[in-house]
């Protein structure tokens, strides 16, 4: 089966041709990041009209690379929900319109579960059941995979994401938009031990997470070194350490808990902030010591993309989903509610 699949809900428009034989064929994105961030963040109406542009050019696009015509394809799937209304709905009414004008099926894939499931595009996909650490600009969560639709939710974010508190740190020390490579850049540099940082809620049991505190807590700290004329690069680089270091220890203390809480020893990262090495670094040390294994994608399928909802559309469509030509899409719509294959 040779399905076409859409990404627009957020700051990117990806497109992707994946076939359940052969595997992923093309892949395009055109992300808006340039376009936003004179503004700080994301505009979600520029985020609309701009996916309105991309998309076709860049259904041509994936459809030339991959040597194929839309008579080749058997179905679309496209991001219903979560994300932006606006940008949602310009990947549902494409697929839509494309889907009755070609005769095939459309299928509305989660955001999330196309995150979850991006790592099954590597050469050693994790094999169920896994526990997964969902890390995005929306999403903190750990999650109990079983299979595909059967997921439990152990534990989120009470406050901010940590992508989100990514974004808010570096836009308060004056990085740019998106903020998370900006401050993984400069952690590079950064001078260990300087700063010491609080790790939120981990000295109680459980799987929430809190990351707002620790934003104020950065900014605090910022603000005392501007007080004190220490505004140089190198005091900017040592913040961004000690931030990022409390935030990839904080992830993995719940790892480890949601781990032993499972009895699992395979664990999947997914999303934006999965592309973090520092991250990837602290939580394979303590796999290792579990004799356990991490999962996750190459780094352009953490962040958003058109392959990983060609990828969960896909395996859907061949378990017999799909649905009418109603345009619907979801802001906020739990995982949980997926049914199961
Ligand atoms: O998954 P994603 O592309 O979009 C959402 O679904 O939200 O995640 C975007 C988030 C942003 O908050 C961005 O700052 C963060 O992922 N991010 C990173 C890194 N690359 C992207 N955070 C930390 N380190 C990175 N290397
Ligand atoms: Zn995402």
């Amino acid at each position: 089966m040779l399905v076409l699949g859409l990404e627009t809900s957020c700051d990117e428009t990806g497109v992707a041709l994946y076939d359940s034989e052969h595997g992923l064929l093309a892949d395009a994105l055109f992300s808006q990041i340039d376009l936003h961030r004179v503004y700080g963040g994301v505009v979600p109406e520029l985020a609309s009209r701009d996916h309105v542009k991309r998309m076709l050019p860049l259904i041509r696009q994936v459809l030339d690379e991959a040597g194929k015509s839309n008579v080749d394809i058997d179905a679309i799937a496209y991001t219903a929900g979560p994300g932006l209304v606006g940008a949602l709905l310009v990947g549902a009414s494409c697929a839509q319109a494309l889907a009755f004008a070609w005769d095939i099926p459309a299928l509305g894939v989660h955001h999330m579960e196309g995150h979850l499931l991006a790592p099954m595009l590597e050469e050693q996909p994790p094999a169920f059941p896994f526990v997964a650490l969902l890390v995005s600009g929306g999403h903190t969560q750990l999650v109990r995979v079983d299979g595909i639709g059967q997921y439990q939710l152990l534990g989120e974010s009470l406050d901010d994401a940590a992508g989100e508190a990514f974004d808010k740190t570096a836009k308060m020390m004056g990085l740019q938009y998106p903020g998370g490579p900006e401050i993984a850049k400069l952690a590079l540099s950064g001078t260990p031990g300087r700063f010491k940082f609080p790790r939120p809620m981990t000295d109680r049991p459980g799987l929430e997470f809190s990351f707002s505190g620790l934003k104020t807590f950065t900014l605090n700290t910022w603000q005392q070194c501007q007080a004190a004329g220490d505004t140089c690069d190198q005091t900017r680089c040592d913040i961004a350490l000690a931030f990022q270091q409390a935030v990839v220890d904080t992830l993995t203390i719940k790892c480890k808990r949601a781990l032993k809480q499972t009895g699992l020893n395979n664990l999947v990262i997914a999303g934006g902030v999965s592309a973090n090495q520092a991250l990837r670094q602290s939580l394979e040390q303590m796999l290792a010591d579990l004799n356990g294994a991490v999962f996750y994608a190459r780094p352009e399928f953490c962040t958003d993309n058109g392959a990983m909802i060609a990828y969960a559309g896909c395996q859907r469509l061949l378990a017999g989903q799909h649905e009418d030509l109603s345009i619907k899409v979801q802001a906020r719509w739990p995982m949980e509610q997926l049914p199961a294959l």
